[in-house]
């Protein structure tokens, strides 16, 4: 198959390399000269195990090229659109402005029986528009809803073997002759039996929204049981080891601590509250302002911890482990480390902060925080520890090594991920969120 994958971000690019490495023939599409460069050449623009590997072999299999210029869509096949939808600069909403112009630019691209997939997180009834649009300007190509599950960390496998397959389809005939080359786009999964759900457009756009608002849910629940764990001497963990025993609960997505973040988990909860208002549906999804609170004031609580432990902010001096949103990432979007860092700083503590991979995405965008490339640096003289990123390496940590470099010995666990036992052995006050 023929395939074009316009928007080279996390989700394109990582799509583009896996479609090629299963045998397509594919050409990634991005406005930005810098990154598709980088990608030519084999360069990963982000960090993501196994990425590099996979782009490379698939660039040197001839079977995957990079290009700024759209017209080099025209030939292929089915063109994948998965452009970002970031939160808007003035508001709560997604900005649609990547998602209107790519499909702008490539209607004068398409030919007869081209089929168009969309892959970006959308608001319901986008899709719909967007059909319009093509009805207008290509009106022999079809377009197909086929939303993306993948998550950081886990892009490659997650693209080469997803755990389900939404497609979002017209009625009748187009919508058949879609369903027959998504299938044969993704022949590797649906033969090797990976559940697919043929579906219309609002559903498959719903899907995506309303699967990433029951996982920030999921977590804000165990956050907010957090909170009451505080106040009454509970311990959370215990809590949600207990109730995630019961099947139709399950413990994944239930560790308490700093809470969500990320480039979606937050922007889409938003975006998904936004679009249900303008839907006259605010209160269908009032509790997702209560999942983004709850959420928030998980952060706000590191840095009260910290100051609780230190008896005050002026002058401390905090170590902050990790940086990005979750491990094995370099991303920094609506990052609770670097939230709580950047709080810590502006209410006048020392800090210096600490990540394997995002120190140089951290430092653009905080540059008035000091870093230090390892966590024995950073801890060196610290009044307060706290763990934000639960890095294997800083999960591993010997306390007793660390406690020789640091002024105090106080730990604040972020993600719940210490020993107690083994960090109070080794003279440590530790303070976890929602324990004892
Ligand atoms: C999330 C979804 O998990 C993917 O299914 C989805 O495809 C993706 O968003 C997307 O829309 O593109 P991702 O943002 O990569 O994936 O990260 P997650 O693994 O979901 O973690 C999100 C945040 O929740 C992280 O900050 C993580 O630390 C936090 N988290 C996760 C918790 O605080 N507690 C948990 O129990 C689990």
């Amino acid at each position: 198959m023929r395939i074009s994958v316009i928007g080279c971000g996390y989700l394109g690019a990582v799509h583009a390399a896996a479609m090629a490495h299963l045998g397509h023939e594919v050409v990634g599409i991005d406005v930005d000269a810098e990154r598709i460069a980088a990608l030519a050449a084999g360069r990963p623009p982000f960090f993501e195990p196994e990425f590099g590997d996979m782009l490379a072999s698939s660039l040197a299999s001839g079977r995957l090229r990079f290009s700024t210029d759209m017209a080099d869509a025209e030939g292929y096949e089915v063109h994948f659109v998965a452009v970002g939808t970031p939160q808007s600069a003035d508001g709560q909403a997604a900005d649609m402005r990547f998602v209107d112009a790519a499909f702008g630019s490539l209607a004068g691209h398409l030919r007869p029986g081209d089929v168009v997939v969309g892959k970006s997180t959308v608001p319901v009834g986008t899709a719909s528009r967007l059909a319009e649009l093509l009805r207008e300007r290509a009106p022999e190509a079809t377009l197909a809803w086929n939303p993306e599950f993948l998550r950081e960390g886990f892009a490659v496998k997650d693209t080469i073997a997803p755990d389900r397959l939404v497609y979002g389809v017209p009625d009748g005939d187009a919508g058949e002759r879609a369903v027959g080359r998504l299938d044969e786009v993704y022949a590797s999964a649906v033969g090797s039996g990976t559940p697919r759900i043929v579906t219309d457009y609002a559903t498959a756009e719903l899907v995506k929204v309303s699967a990433n608002a029951f996982l920030a849910t999921k977590i804000s629940f165990i956050n907010a049981m957090a909170e009451i764990a505080e106040a009454t001497g509970a311990d959370v963990t215990k809590l949600a080891d207990a109730i995630g025993h019961d099947a139709r609960i399950g413990r994944r997505f239930l560790n308490a601590g700093v809470g969500f973040g990320g480039g979606c988990l937050p922007k889409d909860i938003r975006a998904f509250s936004a679009r249900a208002h303008e839907l006259g549906l605010g209160d269908s999804v009032k509790f997702l302002d209560e999942v983004d609170k709850i959420n928030l004031r998980r952060r706000a609580r590191v840095v009260q911890l910290v100051e609780e432990e230190a008896g005050g902010l002026e002058g401390t001096k905090v170590a902050v482990l990790g940086l990005a949103f979750k491990p094995h990432s370099d991303d920094i979007r609506d990052s609770p480390a670097l939230t709580v860092a950047q709080q810590l700083a502006a209410s006048g503590a020392v800090v210096t902060a600490t990540d394997p991979a995002a120190i140089p995405n951290a430092s653009r965008r905080a540059p008035e925080l000091t870093y230090a490339e390892t966590p024995e640096a950073a801890v060196a003289d610290a009044d307060v520890v706290v763990l934000i990123t639960e890095w294997p390496d800083y999960v591993g940590i010997d306390p007793a090594a660390l406690g020789e470099l640091v002024r105090r010995r106080v730990v604040i666990d972020g993600r719940n991920v210490l020993d107690p036992a083994r960090w109070r052995a080794a003279g440590w006050t530790y303070r976890g969120l929602g324990r004892r």
